[in-house]
């Protein structure tokens, strides 16, 4: 990321047309028990949208998968990310790469479809230019004297992976994912790499994205709303870290719980290695700016959200379990599944309630409670970031 994290706001505020929201970032940014919430434009505004898409979403480690995605050569997956088409293909090398998935002739998008299986190569559906799995032009039909296809590779995205996920980023300068990711606490113990997708369930909901993180962010809201829930989990428990990538902390399991699900009783047993003293704990991680990890003593539980509109998020939720405990004959994941469905179709109303009442007059900034301090972090580095965007904007408008 370019965009300085540690910026003040309060030096860069006010300025040019963005007075009062810049005013209003700024009282966000400033300690908890002085802060206020976000002010109602970042939830409602299609400029801020455009400019998050702009400044965020293509300047920012993304993750658009897992290298499960991509059993063999030619295994792809699309990705639309701040109006950009996005083409990640495993080449015959075994390796894995990202391309802007557009023609190098005129421009018509190349593969449709959300994921699949190439056989041979890329082929464009206008004139049928044709492009290896490494993005290489191979051929043109009735190639003119002097062309050479070594000038029209298909333009590449910046692609790397952690821990089994797949990164695309669409800033060929970007800090290296490594680097980025860096100020997260060790996860080896839950060994993610080793892990498979058992589920997906898609969402799609009427609530800006920010409001998805920010209700995962918190506890404070579970004992009225999810009692299933609290019935498992201790919401008053846990700590909070915090770096320039990430915020979150642990929740305790309750006594005679072992796993989040409707029955609180783990089928499978916790991740192979994982030390006793996390076989209470569940670990939850918002890596910014749309990831959302799950830590389960037996499983891992992610969310993506993707901005659709300012008002409308699509949000992928994915159980997975250690590849030996989904491989087994009588493994499933019904209960936790079922058990997180539940939880988030919870979770979406109260997210749609708040995207009504960002939109109404009546909506001003108001207070954290101390339970939401992982809120209060997110809003915080939201806050620094569209600060930076907004100044950066004035000086180039
Ligand atoms: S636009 Fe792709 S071959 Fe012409
Ligand atoms: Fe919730």
């Amino acid at each position: 990321m370019r965009m300085d994290p540690a910026r003040s706001v309060h030096a860069t505020a006010p300025a040019g047309t963005h007075g009062s929201l810049l005013a209003g970032l700024a009282t966000t940014a400033a300690p908890l028990d002085r802060a206020r919430t976000l002010p109602r434009e970042v939830y409602t505004s299609p400029d801020i949208l455009a400019l998050e898409q702009r400044e965020l979403f293509r300047r920012m480690w993304l993750c658009i998968g897992r290298e499960e995605d991509f059993p063999k050569p030619g295994s792809f997956l699309t990705q639309t990310i701040a109006n950009e088409r996005i083409l990640v293909i495993r080449g015959e090398d075994g390796a894995l790469r990202g391309f802007f998935n557009v023609c190098r002739h005129r421009g018509s998008h190349l593969v449709e479809e959300p994921c699949g299986q190439i056989r041979k190569a890329i082929a464009c559906p206008y004139h049928a230019w044709t492009y290896g799995f490494d993005g290489k032009l191979l051929r043109t039909p009735r190639p003119e004297p002097g062309f050479r296809t070594e000038d029209f590779p298909l333009n590449p995205v910046l692609l790397d992976t952690w821990c089994g996920f797949v990164f695309i980023n669409l800033d060929a300068n970007a800090t290296p994912l490594a680097q980025w990711l860096s100020g997260l606490p060790n996860l080896e113990r839950y060994r993610l790499d080793h892990m498979r997708r058992a589920h997906r369930i898609d969402y799609e909901i009427d609530a800006n994205w920010k409001i998805v993180a920010e209700n995962y962010s918190e506890c404070y809201h579970c004992p009225s709303v999810h009692p299933q829930l609290h019935r498992i989990s201790d919401v008053l428990t846990g700590s909070f870290h915090q770096s320039a990538c990430f915020n979150g902390g642990p929740m305790e399991l309750r006594p005679g719980f072992s796993t989040m699900s409707m029955s609180g009783i783990s089928k499978t047993g916790p991740i192979e290695g994982l030390p006793v003293e996390d076989y209470n704990q569940v670990h939850y991680y918002v890596v910014y700016p749309n990831l959302m990890l799950g830590l389960d003593p037996d499983y891992l539980l992610v969310h993506r959200a993707w901005p659709l509109a300012a008002g409308r998020t699509h949000i992928i939720c994915e159980w997975f379990y250690p590849r030996s405990a989904v491989e087994a004959p009588d493994f499933s994941a019904a209960d936790a599944v079922e058990f997180w469905d539940m939880t988030n179709k919870q979770d979406w109303g109260l997210c749609e309630r708040v995207q009504r009442g960002a939109t109404s007059l009546g909506y001003s900034p108001g207070p954290y409670h101390t339970a939401e301090r992982c809120v209060h972090a997110f809003d915080q580095w939201y806050a620094q970031q569209l600060t930076t965007m907004l100044t950066k904007e004035g000086v180039e408008a």
